[in-house]
């Protein structure tokens, strides 16, 4: 039986904080933690997939750089927070064209994703020639048991996930350590300068507390940041995906409520009155129509650093 899935360290119990700005008796401390609702964040992701206008995982699959990893024999991935391994088998039938094999380390937090993971093995031919391993962790719970003689990786990724790592700058600092002197970090993640980001920073300023990198509104520029503090270059390679936003206006729509939440990482918007609002606002200022469909723009990032050319 599959083990139940996992809570972030830094998931603070909903009834902990309760804030009595704006005299409501609102929790100031969701505002950018939906991840800590497992179930709703789940619910949510899958809403959020369903509304993109093309192929969510081709959109920043499809710019994994062409790169041979290593020489000879096998060549060894870490994967970070791989969900239903979608993006995982776009990446390998890249890989797998210029290397004849691949151990796939995969960390994942979810039972469930472990699952559908290991059912998409079944059934896809990407993974032909794939070896899995599967840790059913947090990203936390695996890099806190290794040790320096453990294993080191061609490749570590971490495709859309840090935003819900306990702490960004130390998961950076594992994942660096577990590759091989020649090895690659490749993260994914959305850009600060797209309109779903303007939306949860105008989110966070006006109904967040505390420090935003303990929340899950980081943007691949903390990333970038913290790589060019220690000289390590890097690829970068945008990507666009156009969000249908249409339903999160429709009163009482599950589906839109599910969106909006996941646009804002905030549970349950729209029982907030104030916060729908703002919310509802910030998307009609700033989505655009192509022939009656209501669109909202992200800006994705595929950050692509090489050990080799680290300083540090
Ligand atoms: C948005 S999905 C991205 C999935 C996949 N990488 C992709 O790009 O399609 C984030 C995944 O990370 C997992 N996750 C979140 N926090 C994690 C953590 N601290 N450790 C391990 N997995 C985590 C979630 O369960 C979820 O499957």
């Amino acid at each position: 039986m599959a083990k139940p899935d996992f809570q972030q360290r830094s998931c603070v119990p909903w009834q902990t904080f309760t804030s009595e700005k704006r005299g409501h008796g609102r929790n100031m401390l969701t505002v950018g933690r939906l991840v800590c609702h497992s179930e709703r964040y789940k619910l949510c992701l899958r809403a959020f997939v369903a509304t993109t206008e093309t192929n969510l995982y081709l959109s920043y699959g499809s710019k994994v750089p062409d790169t041979t990893l290593c020489e000879s024999g096998a060549v060894r991935v870490l994967g970070l927070g791989c969900g239903a391994g979608e993006f995982d088998s776009i990446m390998f039938k890249k890989l797998l064209q210029r290397h004849s094999s691949v151990y796939n380390r995969v960390v994942e937090g979810s039972g469930e994703m472990i699952e559908k993971y290991k059912a998409l093995v079944q059934e896809d031919r990407s993974f032909s020639a794939v070896e899995c391993d599967w840790r059913q962790q947090t990203m936390e719970e695996y890099f806190h048991g290794q040790t320096k003689e453990d294993t080191k990786f061609h490749l570590v990724h971490a495709a859309h996930v840090l935003y819900h790592v306990d702490d960004l700058h130390d998961t950076l600092r594992n994942m660096w350590e577990q590759l091989t002197d020649d090895g690659y970090m490749l993260v994914i993640m959305e850009t600060d300068t797209n309109d779903v980001w303007k939306l949860r920073e105008t989110f966070f300023e006006e109904f967040g507390q505390g420090d935003r990198l303990k929340t899950s509104y980081r943007t691949s520029s903390d990333v970038k940041q913290w790589l060019d503090t220690r000289g390590i270059s890097y690829n970068i390679s945008e990507y666009e995906i156009n969000i249908k936003v249409a339903e999160c206006f429709k009163e009482g729509s599950e589906a839109g409520m599910m969106i909006l939440d996941f646009l804002t990482q905030t549970p349950h918007v729209a029982s907030d009155p104030e916060m729908r609002t703002k919310a509802l606002e910030f998307i009609r200022h700033n989505s655009f129509e192509v022939e009656g469909t209501v669109l909202l723009k992200q800006i994705g990032e595929v950050i692509f650093a090489s050990k080799k050319s680290a300083k540090m």
